[in-house]
């Protein structure tokens, strides 16, 4: 069937090869690391572990980082094999079109393009958040209107357009500026732990898991049921948090903290011995990301009950709690150059990814020119900047950070199925990473994900089926019928073809 044709490995690799197309070939292993760290820890350490602390599980908070984390420690190394046996640009997309058919890269370009934009439009706004505390501290007062919440959020909208404009100038160079603001951001985290540390209250603690508390009675019975995960609908049981089902819950929101160490896959072709590179990048920085997790969420509960645990800005607020504001301002600081990086590695993903989808033309192709001095796809850098600049200037600050989760985790789910599936139809292929007992680990990677996302509220299903919806649409009406795997037509073909035009 037509949806499920699938492009050759061999081909994938050769459409890279293109000179048009070709992508400069200079990051290393701990490149790639430090742009893992810089694109993991953000808005989820910064905002969301006070929130889930507080409204989901309590002090198990770390409970639930360390169940994400095994979820995407799995999804992790079936990432690495995908990643080292085709080093292509455009992550997930790329591989499953090499193992799954069409359709299913097509759902995965898709999703990882919410993840990605979203995720980049979401973060900006958290940044405009913790720019404007900042600012104030600084005694510059930022109108309301025009701030985060406000009508338009300049600020947010400022940074991304500043951020595009980098992108588009060169990778290397925005490496460079990332590897200087991942240094002040794992400063400030590992900040707060030593600066924590000592202000631990072990009372706090105490209930470690909250009893599971009913969450009709507070929202009323109607704003509840919408919110409510997914799993306890399904399974009729009352809307609740707290107990075992707010850790899950908690896991589930709190996965946003980690979502990036994928995208290190998507610089594939930007990296200069991808086989060995990828995986040391993907895996290294998801553990260095797992033990400050761990850490920070131990001593915010420690410090605060987790009653009176601030949801919006929990790090720096704790320290304000406790009688020292000025921790607090440089907690802010660190947060604003903290989401930079996030920023700015999320774009660059979602152009990647965009990038790998023209070329196939499953999208128009024309936007996936690559700039014959910068050697970067600025059309498509420039088309990503705009559309989350809108996003994060216009939309209000609501519960979308779930929307990037369930995204991500589908791709996920696809992904583990992938390496499976790969490993038969293709054991000839060259394998510099193998993940270990297959098919025994992809399948528990898929099943801790799936059950992840039946943790996410209903309201955020819904959105997602929508967003599917629109997906669908696309492909049926666009790239199924223009499809290079369905035109025939090569790279080079093209590239000849706009020889004749110029
Ligand atoms: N992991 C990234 C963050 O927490 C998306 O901001």
């Amino acid at each position: 069937m037509g949806v499920m044709r699938t492009k050759s490995i061999e081909q994938s690799i050769a459409d890279t090869d293109e000179p048009e197309y070709q992508l400069k070939k200079s990051l290393t292993a701990l490149d790639l690391t430090v742009f893992g760290v810089g694109v993991i820890i953000g808005a989820g350490i910064f905002t969301l572990t006070g929130r889930a602390a507080s409204t989901l599980a309590g002090p198990a908070i770390v409970l639930s980082f360390v169940i994400s984390a095994v979820a995407c420690g799995l999804a992790a190394l079936c990432y690495a094999e995908f990643a080292s046996t085709v080093p292509v640009s455009g992550s997930a997309y790329t591989f499953s079109y090499a193992s799954l058919g069409e359709i299913i890269a097509w759902i995965i370009g898709w999703d990882l393009l919410l993840e990605l934009m979203l995720g980049a439009s979401v973060v900006a706004q958290g940044w405009s958040t913790y720019a404007v505390v900042f600012l104030d501290n600084l005694g510059i007062p930022w109108p309301e209107s025009i701030g985060p919440g406000g009508s338009v959020d300049v600020l947010a909208m400022l940074l991304v357009a500043v951020l595009a404009t980098l992108v588009t100038i060169g990778i290397k160079e925005s490496m460079r500026v990332n590897m200087v603001l991942v240094g002040v951001k794992l400063f400030v985290v590992l900040f707060v732990v030593f600066a924590g540390i000592g202000f631990i209250n072990p009372a706090n603690y105490s209930p470690f898991i909250p009893p599971a508390a009913s969450t009709a009675a507070e929202g009323g019975a109607e704003a509840a049921w919408y919110l409510q995960p997914l799993i306890q609908a399904l399974l009729g049981w009352e809307p609740s948090a707290f107990g075992i089902g707010g850790i899950f819950a908690g896991a589930a929101l709190v996965f946003f903290a980690y979502i990036g160490f994928d995208v290190v896959a998507t610089t594939a072709e930007e990296a200069k011995n991808p086989q060995r590179d990828l995986p040391i990048g993907i895996i290294g920085s998801l553990i260095i990301c797992t033990i400050l997790y761990a850490a920070v969420s131990l001593v915010i509960t420690g410090m605060v009950k987790y009653t009176d645990i601030d949801p919006k800005a929990a790090l720096a607020n704790a320290f304000v709690s406790l009688g020292h504001p000025g921790y607090a301002t440089l907690i802010s600081a660190g947060a604003v150059a903290g989401l930079t990086t996030v920023v700015l590695t999320l774009m660059i993903g979602a152009s990647r990814v965009l990038f790998a989808m023209s070329r196939d033309h499953l999208m128009p192709p024309k936007l996936s020119k690559v700039h014959p001095k910068f050697q970067t796809p600025w059309v498509i850098t420039l088309t990503i900047g705009v559309i989350v600049m809108l996003v994060a200037g216009l939309t209000p600050i609501g519960k979308l950070e779930e929307m990037v989760n369930i995204g991500t985790l589908t791709a996920f789910i696809l992904v583990s199925i992938g390496v499976v599936v790969l490993r038969r139809t293709r054991p000839d292929l060259p394998r510099a990473f193998r993940v270990p007992l297959v098919p025994v680990l992809p399948i528990a990677s898929a099943a801790i994900c799936l059950w992840l996302t039946l943790n996410l509220s209903i309201e955020t299903w819904f959105r997602f089926l929508i967003w599917m919806a629109i997906g669908f649409a696309i492909y049926f009406l666009y790239g199924y019928k223009r499809s290079r795997l369905a035109t025939g037509e090569t790279l080079h073909d093209m590239a000849h073809k706009n020889d004749g035009q110029k």
